[in-house]
């Protein structure tokens, strides 16, 4: 008994903002930008769209792809780190958008790596009994926590929401492996200081821009390409992967940098990599949420090809799954 996704959803804002449009906000350049990243755009939500309104988005389309009433639904996990308030969950939001009533929902929160622990929980509650139809949703309004005069940060970030439906099958087909971690040694390098019970909300937070996502790219950087190849080495082995019959490796989309690092050193070839973040940017949480429905309304999955997602994010967590689809 394997907990398989049945479907998946995406949504991008309508708004698109390019490397030309950031060069006359901040001293920048489309070259610094698409060299160091490889990102030219990314999606920017409206004033009036919060996360939820993403994420309910995603889950509809995910929903509809199904085949099946919102109300068979019975969990729901939102993975994020712009929920729409501290509480309610961004979850409930959206169970309520659904108008999904016989259920119970719940905020996850694990940074770029959300949607990769969101999908391992509901793997466990599918395969404990703990539920028959999970939802797994990732939206992201990285727009609210973005500090648009720091040009570091501000290049590289979209909003968008992804979503999944899981549910058990006896096929074969599924996850096959995963691989989890964190280690919070290393908090400080990517996080958001103020607005919380450390720093509650206050004046001078603000004047000193603290309610802004503040991260030290560079050391991040040498950890993201070390811990995503042993998370992706680490499922693949498990899995028993051959690295040839990889169909798709969907790595967190955060710097094409990385992403060629990790296919160098798993010796995979380009036709094997999803990339999207040349039009997306980094989503955090929603990245491999909305590559995964993105492939799959392409139709570039068929029933059984092996997928392995691969993440890296704040906290710090990494992760890996490996699935047959
Ligand atoms: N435009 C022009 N110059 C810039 C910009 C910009 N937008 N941003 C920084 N620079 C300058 C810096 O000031 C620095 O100048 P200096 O050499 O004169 O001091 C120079 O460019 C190099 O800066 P670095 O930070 O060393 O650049 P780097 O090559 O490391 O690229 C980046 C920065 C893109 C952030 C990269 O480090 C990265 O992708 N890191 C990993 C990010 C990541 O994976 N995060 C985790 C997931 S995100 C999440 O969980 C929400």
């Amino acid at each position: 008994m394997k907990a398989r996704i049945i479907s998946t959803g995406y949504f991008l804002p309508e708004r698109i903002l390019t490397n030309k449009d950031l060069e006359k906000m901040v001293d920048t350049t489309d070259e610094w930008i698409t060299k160091r990243t490889g990102i030219t755009e990314r999606r920017i939500a409206s004033e009036e769209e919060a996360s939820s309104d993403m994420g309910t988005r995603a889950s509809q389309m995910a929903i509809e792809n199904a085949g099946i009433k919102a109300n068979e639904i019975d969990a729901v996990i939102c993975s994020t780190i712009t929920p729409d308030h501290f509480f309610p969950s961004t979850a409930c939001l959206i169970q309520h958008n659904l108008r999904i009533k016989d259920a119970y929902a719940f905020d996850l929160s694990a940074a770029c790596s959300g949607f990769l622990f969101a999908l391992n929980t509901a793997e466990s509650m599918l395969l404990s009994g703990k539920a028959d139809t999970v939802l797994v949703v990732a939206p992201e309004k990285l727009s609210s926590i973005t500090d648009w005069k720091d040009r570091s940060t501000c290049v590289l970030f979209g909003d968008g929401a992804g979503a999944a439906i899981l549910k058990k099958d006896e096929s074969g087909n599924g996850i096959q492996s995963t691989y989890l971690k964190s280690d919070g040694a290393f908090g400080d390098l990517l996080m958001v200081p103020a607005g919380g019970s450390r720093m509650p909300a206050s004046p001078e937070t603000i004047e000193k821009r603290q309610h802004y996502l503040k991260m030290k790219g560079n050391e991040i950087f040498k950890v993201a390409v070390k811990s995503m190849i042993k998370a992706a080495k680490h499922v693949i082995k498990d899995a028993a992967f051959k690295p040839e019959d990889i169909k798709a490796l969907i790595p967190h989309q955060a710097n094409m940098r990385i992403i060629n690092a990790i296919e160098k050193r798993l010796s995979l070839k380009d036709e094997q990599i999803f990339v999207n973040l040349d039009k997306t940017g980094n989503t955090s949480a929603a990245s491999i949420a909305i590559s995964l429905g993105e492939l799959e309304s392409s139709g570039g999955l068929k029933e059984g090809d092996k997928v392995v997602l691969v993440s890296f994010g704040g906290g710090l967590t990494w992760a890996g799954i490996a699935l047959t689809w």
